[in-house]
């Protein structure tokens, strides 16, 4: 039974997660050795603010996780999100090469990287790109063209591009923070190895993680990423609600919605059930909230979100054609009756997805928020992670970490 080795790490806009976890080569279960959680500082939006309160949660996330697992982290995937993304289709042709005409690997590469240099400004560069269909000698729709007979080969990509310092930001806190990168994706395509299956990406799905601070779209059809997209909305918009409207600390606030929080607020005729203690500004000082209006804040913050959603599906030109329904991650997916406010309002399945494939600590990560690093340990496994040789790491650990140790006691 082989193994590869991957270690990911979620810089997110709450929390900061780093994951080594060994990938079975036929199954493709992962099995987590070691977590290193901690709350975010310096991120908002997913963009990064202040490099160097990133770079020491990103250090202390990495310390976390070699401790748990006893693996010294070298390299790592990591995935990027924020406004600072913009997508785009390009479509590119390219002549078939044989003399014989048929379409090889080597004319499929060809076009896509003709598709990869389209002109993009100096200060954006291209962070993901998938071929989703390939056009031969005009026929449209086609999956596979290896092996076909042609004389001209399109192919039509998705592609995501990052403006480049902010990209580089994020990169670079990485780095500093002790690992090298092995490569970067993004947030949406990274959830959907954690979430979907096959079968869901093959009959059109949406994937929607919700975050701290944003919302990550991709749709796939026809087995390929079509749409993906990036909304500056995300659970904490949720919070900030609260505080406005109830003019609550926001720790109050996050407290509120974590424990009497729905997106579907339903009038309550006893009073006394109705108000709920919290803490407000004044220390010692407690403040009376109506759970009705809190939940009235929450389903108009949900209900917005899910237009922008809506509207972002529609923009793809796939509505109609997503069988399988939208798959919800991210922490703030798990708002209760946020599915079933969706559901109402989209007419197609909507579910909760958790990462799926476990073994190991399963149950450290087995929630909604923990979709993007655990796909990005199954996307790495996928794209070369260590293979098991490499697991010898693992029990240099503790000597390199004593070398380190008195190392920087001596300087
Ligand atoms: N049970 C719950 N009900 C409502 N909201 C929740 C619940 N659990 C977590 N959240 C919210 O989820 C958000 C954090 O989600 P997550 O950990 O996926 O974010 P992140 O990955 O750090 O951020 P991002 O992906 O936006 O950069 C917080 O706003 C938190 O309040
Ligand atoms: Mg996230």
């Amino acid at each position: 039974m082989a193994h590869r080795t991957v270690v990911a790490i979620d810089v997110g806009t709450t929390k900061i997660c780093t994951v080594v976890a060994q990938v079975d080569d036929d199954t493709d279960e992962i099995s987590v050795l070691g977590l290193g959680l901690t709350p975010s500082k310096g991120v908002e939006r997913g963009v990064v603010v202040n490099i160097d309160d990133t770079i020491s949660a990103i250090a202390s996330s990495i310390e976390r996780a070699e401790r748990l697992s006893g693996y010294r982290i070298t390299a790592v995937y990591v995935a990027a999100t924020g406004r600072y993304l913009t997508s785009l289709n390009s479509r590119a042709a390219v002549a078939v090469a044989g003399p014989d005409r048929e379409i090889t690997a080597n004319d499929i590469t060809r076009a896509t990287e003709a598709a990869r240099s389209i002109t993009i400004p100096m200060q954006r560069e291209i962070v993901f790109l998938e071929p989703r269909t390939y056009v031969v000698d005009g026929n449209e729709d086609i999956r596979d063209p290896t092996g076909m007979f042609g004389y001209r080969l399109e192919v039509e990509a998705h592609i995501v591009v990052a403006d480049r310092m902010l990209l580089e930001n994020l990169i670079r806190s990485v780095q500093r923070s002790g690992a090298e990168i092995n490569e970067v994706t993004i947030q949406s395509y990274a959830a959907s190895w954690a979430v979907l299956s096959d079968d869901d990406r093959e009959q059109g799905v949406v994937l929607v993680d919700i975050g701290g601070g944003t919302t990550d779209i991709a749709i796939f059809a026809k087995g390929r990423l079509w749409h993906s997209c990036v909304l500056p909305v995300g659970g904490g918009h949720f919070t900030n609600d609260i505080v406005l409207v109830m003019q609550l600390p926001y720790r109050t606030a996050e407290w509120l919605k974590l424990n009497y929080g729905s997106a579907i607020a339903e009038p309550c005729d006893d009073e006394e059930a109705d108000i709920i203690s919290a803490e407000s500004f004044v220390p010692g000082e407690e403040q009376l909230v109506s759970r009705t209006l809190l939940n009235e804040v929450l389903h108009a913050r949900a209900a917005e979100l899910i237009q922008l959603i809506l509207q972002e599906i529609r923009h793809s030109g796939y509505e109609g054609m997503l069988p399988a329904g939208i798959v919800l991650s991210g922490g703030a997916a798990q708002l209760p009756r946020f599915d079933e406010l969706m559901r109402d309002h989209v007419g197609i399945p909507v579910r909760i997805g958790t990462p799926r494939g476990l073994t190991g600590l399963d149950d450290l990560v087995d929630r909604p928020e923990f979709a993007t690093a655990i796909g990005l340990i199954r996307w790495g496994s996928h794209h070369g992670g260590l293979g098991d040789d490499d697991r010898q790491a693992m029990h240099e650990s503790w000597v390199r970490r004593l070398f380190r140790f008195v190392r920087e006691l001596w300087s």
